[in-house]
């Protein structure tokens, strides 16, 4: 991770080379300079937790599929999940971590070059040598496509944030090298939104296999595990809320363990749990009036005549109320907020 922060400036450095190189229609030939942190699988962290169900799912789509599609928000853990996979995959894995500079046909084709190239696969130098304005050439692709339908063993290459790739002539090209390969080249891809390959022609072959939003969500066990790694420990029911707060959203586990980490731990195991704290917007003074009323055996019209509001008003923040605590009913909502010392 720190390498490829540190590897920024090189990156720009490079795809500026790349931009030249494409606008003057110069060669990009194997003497050009390579980000090698863009085409290197990033190391597993040592604080992320292992995902048996999740890399088995990468395995099995890379084993009988030759599209495999990840797709999941900003920190669903696409990458992590892809890394762990990548980290014992059987055969030849080339990965390249996708940015916005290569949304065009010329670099992109050279970073797959040079991926296959570092994972073994035996790319002739032909293939390289061609101005990289030419890397949508029809006669490049079949080329290309040739070289991996006899790469043996079958290689599978990485695309780690395919959503920055919206060229059309780009991604019709890589449609055409994956179609043309047979078994010899497998593709997994990563993605914050459905990526603009033709997905569906793939689906109805039976020849896609799809990694969601709801399958890269972390189970409650796996928020635990997440704590866990930061010496944090949660009791049942908390865990249970913070996984819910957060969706199973990995990114969101790991902040509420490194903001817990940073704060100090609760005095008494009666104290409320900070993680879930720290996760839920503060109520507000009214709300909480509202919250106490309704924790004791008062309809809403009640508490609306007692607290001198229409029953609108009072449904509105008990709607709040409900989204803050992520409850979905009256009990659940009171009992919540006994629990985080709300009320
Ligand atoms: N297996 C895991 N164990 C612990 N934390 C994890 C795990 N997976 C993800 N996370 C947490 O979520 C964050 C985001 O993960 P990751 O970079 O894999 O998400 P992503 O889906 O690739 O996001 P993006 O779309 O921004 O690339 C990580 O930095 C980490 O804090
Ligand atoms: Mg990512």
């Amino acid at each position: 991770m720190t390498a490829t922060a540190e590897a920024a400036p090189i990156r720009s450095l490079a795809a500026a080379r790349l931009d030249r190189c494409e606008m003057a229609g110069a060669a990009g030939s194997a003497g050009e300079p390579i980000v090698t942190a863009k085409i290197t699988a990033p190391e597993v962290p040592d604080w992320a937790v292992e995902r048996p169900r999740i890399t088995k799912l990468i395995a099995q789509g890379a084993r009988w599929c030759p599209l495999t599609v990840l797709t999941g928000l900003p920190g669903a853990g696409k990458t992590i999940a892809l890394a762990w996979w990548a980290a014992a995959a059987p055969g030849a894995v080339a990965w390249i971590s996708l940015d916005d500079h290569d949304n065009r046909p010329g670099v992109f084709w050279f970073y797959v070059i040079a991926a296959l190239r570092e994972s073994g696969v035996a790319v002739p130098k032909s293939l390289s040598a061609g101005p990289l304005s030419r890397a949508s050439d029809p006669v490049f692709l079949l080329q290309l496509a040739s070289v991996l339908a006899a790469a043996d063993p079958p290689v599978t290459l990485v695309l780690d944030d395919l959503h920055l790739l919206t060229d059309p002539k780009l991604l019709d090209g890589l449609d055409y090298v994956l179609r043309n390969t047979g078994p010899g080249l497998r593709l997994v891809v990563s993605s914050r939104t459905d990526p603009l390959l033709p997905l569906n022609r793939y689906r109805l072959a039976g020849q896609l296999a799809e990694i969601g939003a709801d399958d890269l969500a972390l189970s409650t066990a796996e928020v635990g595990q997440v704590l866990a790694r930061h010496g944090i420990a949660l009791p049942a029911g908390s865990l249970e809320f913070l996984a819910r707060r957060t969706e199973g959203w990995a990114a969101g586990a790991r902040l509420a363990a490194l903001c817990v980490g940073t704060h100090p731990r609760p005095a008494s195991p009666a104290a409320p749990d900070q993680a879930a704290m720290l996760l839920v917007d503060q109520l507000t003074e009214r709300e909480r009036e509202v919250l106490r009323y309704y924790s004791r055996p008062f309809s809403r019209a009640e508490v609306a005549s007692e607290m001198h509001l229409s029953v609108n008003t009072v449904k509105s923040h008990l709607k709040s109320i409900y989204r803050k605590l992520a409850a979905t009913c009256r009990g659940e909502a009171v009992r919540r907020a006994r629990q985080l010392d709300l009320i």
